[in-house]
């Protein structure tokens, strides 16, 4: 059978991923080095389905591992979710960012070219939007990024405009998340954040089950309708969903295509914390604060190419991102 190496398969985004390959039919084989996850997550999602994938503990780095995985496994696409991506920490740290994204995209890709393997779908980010001069965002929107941890998102795509252009039989699929949130309904996986979480959700979650005392709202002077940053959060389950759809996609050998996995539609930060606050059944304290450096006003996609070109659309609203989150929250308080 054919496979689909999932690097990074043990995180937040590719856990759920693995899910819905497993569901609709794939061989999966996962690599990941564990650095931001646990291997209880693929136990989950053997619980969930009731099938096992192959999983190498290894890290991209290690070029011997992955051309063994290759050799190893009759793999026909890739879906490359492994890297590091918190924004604070991608400015203290740059080069360790450069090397873990960059160069061990660059170790996938040439795995990839010598086994012939040139299907490949990739996690990039709304963050290449840098501060876009108006919503909803559109794919053909100019790219920037002011942050080590967004250039590694924006080289990485450049790299892959260029590879394609040099090699027209690659296909790849550059999809642009904008902000993931929820767990699977099982409550069996979700996002496990290590330490303080820097995001929203996660920070609000872990208020509600009481291990951080109120939510910092970074600003209440922004040009939105209650003051406070809007995004534009989607199901993790949705995202999933979506890989799948360009997996498909893929096989139709489109070439090089980019698309936005977003809702299109934005909430505030106070409204997150309201529709938590639901979800949960318990009033969730917050303050206001400074705004956090380089945070923009709103983010929102135009999600209208995935739909035309891919079928997908998002179908998970906010409440059901939020009891989702909730559930896997209260069901393993610590995580896995
Ligand atoms: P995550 O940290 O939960 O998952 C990433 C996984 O990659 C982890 O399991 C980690 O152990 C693994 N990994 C990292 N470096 C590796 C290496 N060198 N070799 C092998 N494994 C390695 O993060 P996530 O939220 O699931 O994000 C998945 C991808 O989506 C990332 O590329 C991220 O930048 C991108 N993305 C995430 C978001 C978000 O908000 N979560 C938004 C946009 C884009
Ligand atoms: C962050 C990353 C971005 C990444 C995206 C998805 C930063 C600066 N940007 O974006 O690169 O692509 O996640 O993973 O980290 N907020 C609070 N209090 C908090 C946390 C957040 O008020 O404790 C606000 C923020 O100001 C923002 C919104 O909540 O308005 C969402 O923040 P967050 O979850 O960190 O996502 P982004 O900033 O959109």
């Amino acid at each position: 059978m054919d496979n689909i190496l999932v690097t990074g398969g043990a995180g937040f985004i590719g856990s759920h991923t693995v899910v819905e390959l497993l569901n609709a039919g794939y061989g999966v084989v996962v690599i990941d080095n564990l650095v931001n996850s646990s291997m209880e997550s693929l136990e989950r999602v053997k619980k969930i389905t009731g099938k096992s994938v192959k999983f190498y503990q290894a890290d991209l780095l290690n070029m011997e591992a992955l051309q063994n995985i290759f050799e190893e496994e009759n793999i026909s696409s890739v879906i490359h979710f492994a890297g590091l991506k918190a924004v604070g920490e991608s400015c203290k740290i740059p080069l360790a960012y450069f090397n873990n994204n960059i160069t061990g995209t660059i170790n996938l890709l040439m795995a990839m070219e010598k086994y012939n393997v040139k299907s490949l779908v990739f996690s990039s980010s709304a963050t290449v939007y840098g501060k876009p001069e108006s919503v909803p965002i559109s794919e053909d929107f100019p790219l920037s990024v002011s942050n080590p941890y967004g250039r590694t998102k924006l080289i990485i795509e450049d790299m892959l405009r260029d590879i394609y252009k040099a090699d027209t039989s690659w296909n790849i699929a550059l999809l642009r998340y904008f902000n993931p949130i929820g767990a699977h309904e099982s409550g069996e996986i979700g996002e496990n954040p290590n330490g303080i979480p820097n995001n929203l959700l996660p920070y609000v979650s872990k208020v509600a089950i009481g291990e951080l005392e109120a939510v910092n709202v970074f600003g209440n002077d922004y040009d939105t309708p209650d003051g406070t940053g809007v995004r534009d959060y989607i199901h993790v389950v949705d995202l999933a969903e979506g890989h799948i759809k360009a997996l498909e996609k893929l096989t139709s050998n489109p070439g090089l295509v980019t698309y936005n996995l977003g809702t299109g539609t934005g909430y505030s930060v106070l409204e997150i914390i309201h529709n938590f606050e639901k979800a949960c059944g318990k009033k969730i304290p917050y303050k206001i604060t400074e705004r956090r450096p380089g945070d923009i006003d709103m983010c929102y996609a135009n999600p209208e190419k995935a739909k035309k070109e891919l079928g997908w659309e998002a179908k998970r609203d906010i409440d059901k991102m939020c009891e989702d989150a909730w559930r896997w929250q209260s069901k393993y308080p610590k995580g896995f």
